[in-house]
């Protein structure tokens, strides 16, 4: 019979350990830690220039960093490129997101969309019909997920056309055609309107009940509360607190945080 005190302690799918990174003289993210459990939606929370998105581009290999280990699904990555760790299944959005404005919606949907048999030539000339299943399976695919952010009526619009809030929700389900294990959303309700942020929270609670695991940088307490498992607290680039949405609320030493801003 096994024991499960010691058998229930899954590792999480990404640990950060000492990570650290200076610009000049400051030192934006200062020897922090971070643990995401398989399966949850954790936050990541702080004032303004805490060193949140920096530790972002850290963790992704954005930027390189100074010091500190990364281990994401049972792996170190701090090695891999970010496009190499996009495609062991974490991948991350943008504070400001990054569409590409002279292609349709559509577009950048499919361009995300990994390991497709019709990028190699050969393949494609003996396969084609493999390769239009693949093509009608990613168009589906992207329709279905841009249903879900509500901008499927857009789909053969320019990306330029949409509104700063649209494109983070493009970004969003852009993000998600790559079917990630991980996804890093910097901000996801910034800029976007309340019904929207409504909308937004109901699919990453969906994607999550589905397996998705989710790491979100957010300002908009209703939407750390209402997400998340657990919350990390960054200040000044260090570690200050980490706990229940509750907990944090309730924590004095967050509160001064947020207050000296
Ligand atoms: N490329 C860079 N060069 C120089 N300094 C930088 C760079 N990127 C970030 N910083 C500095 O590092 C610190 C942390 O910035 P960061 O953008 O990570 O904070 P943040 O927690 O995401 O803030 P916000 O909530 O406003 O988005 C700030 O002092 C910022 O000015
Ligand atoms: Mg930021």
């Amino acid at each position: 019979m096994a024991n499960n005190d010691f058998n229930n302690k899954i590792p999480p799918l990404l640990t950060a350990t000492g990570i650290a990174k200076s610009f000049g003289g400051i030192k934006a993210v200062n020897n922090a830690d971070i643990e995401v459990n398989k399966g949850s939606i954790t936050g990541l929370i702080g004032p303004n220039g805490a060193g949140k998105t920096t530790f972002f581009n850290l963790l992704s290999n954005f930027i390189r960093p100074d010091r500190g280990t990364v281990v994401f699904d049972g792996e170190q990555i701090q090695q891999l490129q970010t496009y190499q760790i996009a495609q062991q299944g974490m991948v991350r959005t943008f504070q400001v997101a990054r569409t590409l404005s002279r292609l349709s919606v559509m577009e950048n949907m499919l361009l995300a969309a990994q390991k497709q048999t019709g990028e190699n030539f050969w393949q494609v000339w003996l396969q084609r019909k493999l390769v239009a299943t693949e093509e009608r399976e990613l168009r589906d695919r992207a329709i279905a997920l841009l249903e879900c952010v509500g901008l499927a009526h857009m789909a053969n619009e320019y990306a330029g056309a949409l509104s700063g809030g649209q494109r983070k929700l493009l970004e969003m389900a852009r993000a998600l055609m790559t079917n990630p294990k991980l996804i890093l959303l910097d901000e996801p309700a910034a800029g976007v309107n309340p019904t929207l942020i409504n909308q937004i929270c109901d699919r990453i609670k969906l994607w999550n009940s589905e397996g998705m695991t989710f790491l979100i940088i957010e300002h908009n307490m209703d939407v750390i509360m209402s997400l998340c498992d657990r919350v990390w607290v960054l200040a000044e680039g260090q570690n200050l607190a980490v706990g229940t949405p509750a907990e944090i609320q309730t924590n004095s030493q967050v509160l001064e945080a947020y207050l000296g801003q």
